[in-house]
């Protein structure tokens, strides 16, 4: 049984963690989508609400189910006795940050990083970058879950 986790502070899910979260799917018997919480960052999104979207959206995924974590990546792995952790990568500074994690979540634990390349159609995302667009009247329907994005509208008062 292959085990792996897919982290992130998922604030809010978009179509590019979909993406990266269904084909690690594919490779993996089980995946757990771990949302950061109680970090610094400051939130859009409650913990609980990132959770509620995760889980509505990946519903229909067998495989895949949803948790949160406190604290270090590696002891939430090892805690789930997962073999790896997964990150889409979309450019190469992104590639340079998580290398970095990636050794030394591997120095940490011995858990091992598998990197997956972002796909071309979605390069351009990343969570912050909709939230922006969204506040400032940009339509980012093509880039979130319907759902959402329906709940990105509702929490910017649009
Ligand atoms: O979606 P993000 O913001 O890129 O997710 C970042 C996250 C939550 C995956 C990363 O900040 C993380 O792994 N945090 C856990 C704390 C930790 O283990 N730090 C040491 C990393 S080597």
């Amino acid at each position: 049984m292959s085990r792996a986790v897919c982290p992130g502070t998922f604030d809010p899910l978009t179509n590019g963690h979909l993406d990266v979260i269904g084909r690690a799917a594919t490779m993996f018997d089980e995946v757990i989508v771990a949302a950061g919480v109680n970090e610094s960052k400051n939130r859009l999104f409650e913990d609980s609400e990132r959770v509620e979207m995760l889980r509505e959206v990946l519903a229909s995924y067998d495989n895949v189910s949803v948790d949160t974590f406190d604290g270090l990546l590696v002891d939430f792995c090892r805690a789930r006795g997962a073999v790896a952790i997964v990150k889409g990568v979309r450019s190469p500074g992104d590639y340079e940050y998580e290398l970095q994690m990636a050794r030394m979540n591997r120095r940490l634990t011995g858990v091992e990083t598998v990197f997956l390349p972002a796909a071309p159609e979605h390069t351009h995302l990343s969570s912050s970058l909709v939230k922006e667009v969204a506040r400032l009247g940009g339509d980012v329907s093509p880039f979130l879950p319907a759902s959402v994005h329906r709940r990105l509208l509702v929490r910017l008062g649009l």
